[in-house]
């Protein structure tokens, strides 16, 4: 079976356009109900939340069966492959529950632990961000094709800033103190509230950076692809994204950003 990123993306996208159409016809209108909470109270899961999960797990392995996968809502299954698919069926799942139109479906394949293929399509709008190790990395709206560039940046001091907070009370209140020490050094801060779509918004240019604590693999692992792509640094605490830090921003501004997020506390 191929291991070819191409092929992975192909069907990482298809898996994610589906999911996406199936979150969309499901929604119903005003406020979604949510389910159950997760990691605290204030961390929802919705039936849909769950259905999209199966969505792309029963289309990915019914071409793939012998992949693993490793999705949000549940789906943990061991492979023998080689390739494994990191999925996160909502990203933004509160902004779905609300109707805030910024949610998104994830969808990356790893390759003997590396990620080479992601995929984030933006439920409402249907924009997709696609990228394939050493491929480069594209945005789709409609029928537009860009391949995506990291712009020049401006000074760290003009820079927009996307953040996002967890769903512990506990590292909140830390997160909360790093970012107001931060927001006077930059332009302003962002909490969108899909962290996808925050990394995506790093590598088209609509964010300048990203720094959040607490994300987990199917939260960044498409979206960091797509960031690294189109020529941005994904970085973190050991300088490896991870649980402790997520940060994204172009090479020009790596070393002052980092430096400048440790100093804020995050
Ligand atoms: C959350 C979103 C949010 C980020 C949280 C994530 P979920 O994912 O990406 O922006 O700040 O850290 O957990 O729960 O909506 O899939
Ligand atoms: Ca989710």
């Amino acid at each position: 079976m191929t291991t070819d990123p191409l092929d992975l993306l192909e069907l990482a996208a298809r898996a994610a356009r589906e999911a996406a159409a199936y979150v969309r016809a499901e929604r119903p209108s005003g406020r979604v109900e949510v389910a159950a909470t997760k990691s605290s109270d204030t961390d929802p899961v919705t039936r849909i939340d769950r259905g999209a999960e199966r969505v792309v797990v029963d289309r990915l392995l019914a071409e793939r069966p012998d992949d693993g996968v490793l999705g949000e809502e549940g789906g943990v299954r061991e492979g023998t492959s080689g390739v494994r698919w990191v999925i996160d069926p909502i990203d933004g799942t509160v902004n779905f529950v609300y109707g805030i139109e910024r949610y998104a479906v994830s969808v990356a394949a790893e390759l003997d632990g590396v990620v080479v293929a992601g995929a984030v399509v933006d439920v409402v709008h249907g924009t997709a961000w696609l990228a394939a190790r050493g491929h480069g990395a594209v945005r789709e709206r409609g029928d537009v094709r860009e391949t995506l560039r990291l712009p020049e940046p401006p000074p760290l001091a003009s820079a927009l800033v996307g953040t996002g907070f967890s769903y512990d009370a506990d590292r909140r209140a830390r997160q909360g103190a790093a970012v107001a020490r931060l927001l006077p050094q930059v332009r302003d801060v962002r909490r969108i509230g899909a962290a996808s779509l925050d990394l995506c918004s790093v590598a088209d240019g609509t964010l300048d950076a990203y720094v959040e604590e607490g994300l987990q693999p199917w939260d960044h692992a498409a979206a960091g692809l797509v960031v690294t792509e189109a020529g941005g640094a994904l970085g973190g605490h050991d300088g490896r994204p991870g649980e402790r830090l997520v940060t994204a921003v172009h090479p020009a501004l790596e070393q002052e950003f980092s430096a400048v997020v440790r100093a804020c506390g995050f």
